[in-house]
């Protein structure tokens, strides 16, 4: 796997950053600096923003005001070394495409199109399954796999991509324990590789234990830096807005509770 050079330089960085769908607004001055080797959460209600800066953080939507730089330079379209992993329910699978294939998937613009996945490409994609634990699914239909399943072979193919930048939609929602601990031992491999990540996700406590950096969103930045510093209750009030949300402090890790 390769290992992606320390630097000052953040990997990914956005500013003065706007998107409007249509005439309503979704994210407006949001300034982010993203750096190798952080593990960054995104956390806000429904309709904070959260894929959306996903989104334009993947070149995969751009923005209507602002920047957005990966790795120094101006990022217009998605680029094979930042990885993006969907919110679940956005994927639809209404063609018949193997586990495996899945995987290849992550690697199909460094293969010429005219020549099939060689040997040595499907070895690294078994691979990749079996550190998720869906080896045996290999050969089944992607369509078939339950929501949690596929989640784990989106990663398996995040692995084989060997991005520098992973991007996550809300990677712990709806998946099992041993899947959750299985992301965060992937979170902690990538991070190794001194690649950065960042997801989005409505679990407080998750974020707080699972990330160097919590950005508070809604629609625009509400506060971002480390979890014990950005949960403050004011914070969270001005994030998610009418809902009461009350942190159980001091405590040696924040434990937000939302009523
Ligand atoms: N393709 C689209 N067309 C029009 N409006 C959109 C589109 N995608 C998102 N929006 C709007 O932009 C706002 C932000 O949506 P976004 O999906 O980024 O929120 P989110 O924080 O990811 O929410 P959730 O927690 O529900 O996933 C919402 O008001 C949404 O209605
Ligand atoms: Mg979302």
């Amino acid at each position: 796997m390769t290992s992606f050079p320390k630097s000052t330089e953040p990997v990914l960085a956005v500013g003065g950053l706007a998107v409007h769908y249509g005439g309503r607004s979704a994210l407006c001055d949001v300034d982010l600096a993203i750096d190798r080797g952080q593990i960054v959460s995104l956390v806000g209600p429904n309709g904070a923003g959260k894929s959306t800066l996903l989104k334009v953080l993947a070149g995969m939507l751009p923005p209507s005001h602002g920047t957005v730089d990966f790795d120094g330079a101006p990022l217009r379209k998605p680029h094979r070394r930042i990885t993006y992993v969907p919110q679940r329910s956005g994927v639809e699978w209404s063609f018949p495409v193997s586990v495996l294939d899945t995987v290849l998937m992550g690697i199909a613009d460094r293969t010429p199109r005219w020549r099939r996945y060689g040997r040595a490409e499907e070895r690294r994609a078994l691979d990749a399954l079996d550190q998720v634990g869906m080896r045996r699914f290999a050969r089944i239909q992607i369509g078939e796999l339950s929501g949690g399943q596929q989640q784990r072979v989106f990663l398996a193919r995040a692995l084989l991509a060997d991005g520098e930048v992973f991007l996550l939609d809300e990677p712990f929602a709806g998946v099992d324990v041993p899947t959750q601990e299985l992301m965060v031992g992937l979170f902690d491999t990538l991070r190794q590789r001194n690649a950065a990540i960042v997801y989005a996700t409505h679990d407080l406590t998750q974020a707080a234990a699972t990330s160097d950096v919590t950005v508070l969103l809604n629609r625009r930045i509400v506060a971002a830096g480390p979890p014990r510093e950005v949960f403050t209750e004011q914070a969270l009030r001005e994030t998610f807005g009418g809902q009461v949300v009350i942190l159980t402090t001091p405590a040696p890790s924040p434990e937000p509770v939302i009523r």
